[in-house]
């Protein structure tokens, strides 16, 4: 074995011990099962691990995660992970995470050749594709990175909105909301997208409106008048 792969193994028992030492139940009571409050869908991006962010241990918060956190209506991955999380552990919250900086997102704005994985970006360029006139009022890469992260996060919450499982759910009363957030590399901080819809027809209606607010308040902040005004 590698020393780079020995070492994992290392870390591991270390961790194991420590888990143990601190609560002898620990693992005695992850095994018994697990009852999670919370999907997470994130970017697969290696600085965004969803359990630390949110201050959840291990059994607390079921996670599914790819490039740039994108959900396809044809994705069986996803939704086996959505309709598993809704149907039989009965989540409360689905969080659709994106995050600022993320590389995915701004391949698509430069349009990057990065092979397979263009295909996979194509969705996220659909999204900046509703929003082209938008992103182009402002000539400041850093500024449309920051909204298509955004617009994706909504937008892939919309879509969890508009599938079978999630809208069985609420047809049979089921209590579960879907939340999209985006969280700051910068100083770890969530922004929260003012997405958290408990119907299909509420999630448009929200997502309308932060789109709205999103570059509403640009237009304000270019005529001089505060955002918060
Ligand atoms: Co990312």
């Amino acid at each position: 074995m590698s020393d780079v792969i020995a070492q994992l193994f290392d870390n591991n028992r270390v961790w194991a011990a420590q888990m143990q030492s601190e609560d002898p139940a620990y693992f005695l009571r992850l095994v018994r099962q697990q009852s999670p409050e919370y999907l997470w869908i994130g970017c697969s991006d290696s600085r965004v691990p969803a359990n630390q962010i949110i201050g959840l241990d291990p059994g607390e918060v079921f996670v599914h995660r790819n490039v740039a956190n994108v959900v396809v209506h044809s994705d069986l991955n996803a939704l086996a992970v959505i309709q598993f999380a809704v149907d039989i552990l009965r989540v409360k919250h689905i969080l659709v995470v994106g995050h600022y900086g993320c590389g995915g997102v701004r391949a698509v704005i430069n349009d990057e050749k990065n092979g397979l994985v263009d295909n996979w970006l194509r969705h996220v360029r659909d999204v900046r594709d509703c929003y082209t006139k938008q992103l182009a009022q402002v000539d400041d890469f850093s500024w449309r990175h920051d909204r298509l992260c955004e617009l994706n996060a909504i937008h892939q919450a919309v879509s969890i909105c508009q599938t079978t499982v999630l809208r069985d759910a609420w047809l049979r009363g089921q209590d579960v909301t879907v939340h999209a957030w985006c969280y700051s590399l910068h100083n770890g901080l969530i922004n929260d997208l003012k997405v958290s819809a408990r119907s299909r027809e509420e999630a448009v209606e929200q997502a309308d409106n932060a789109v709205a607010r999103m570059f509403w308040m640009k237009n304000k902040r270019r005529r001089g008048v505060r955002a918060d005004a």
